[in-house]
């Protein structure tokens, strides 16, 4: 539905997960393999905001009763978790995330996620630094 360059950085996000998953004891690389490719599906629907795109696919997920990947397009864009959402929301979309956040419990596949996010991109696998670069370049510094 929108080709760009979120497929490939997803499909990488599953692969650095399920390698990772592959060493912790007590992971299923399957599982974390699935919620990698599927933690930006959102995006599908266009070009889309970091709200927007968590929500949309949340939305899409759970319709297809797919909730350990909804669970995760909600958690892998909210590192804080709770700490982020220290104002009250206008949009709906967010309204609705601030919701999800403030009840989670963060776990293992919720911080892998986050993790693997921030190792992949479209071409590859890259260091932290590199990727937060990537992401500032394209949303600009967040105040607050
Ligand atoms: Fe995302």
């Amino acid at each position: 539905m929108n080709p760009g360059p979120w497929v490939k950085h997803s499909m990488n996000v599953g692969i650095a997960a399920r390698n990772i998953a592959e060493k912790i004891p007590g992971m299923d690389p399957e599982k974390a393999y699935i919620v990698g490719l599927l933690h930006d599906i959102g995006r599908r629907v266009g070009i889309v905001d970091i709200p927007k795109h968590v929500y949309e696919g949340y939305k899409y997920c759970m319709e297809k009763s797919w909730d350990e990947a909804a669970r995760i397009c909600m958690t892998h864009s909210y590192l804080l978790m709770q700490e982020e959402f220290g104002y009250e929301p206008v949009r709906e979309d967010e309204k609705a995330i601030k919701a999800y956040i403030m009840e989670c419990v963060t776990d293992d596949y919720d911080r892998l996620i986050q993790l693997c996010d921030s190792l992949a991109v479209d071409y590859g696998f890259v260091i932290l630094e590199k990727r937060f670069v990537d992401v500032t370049r394209r949303y600009g510094i967040m105040e607050g």
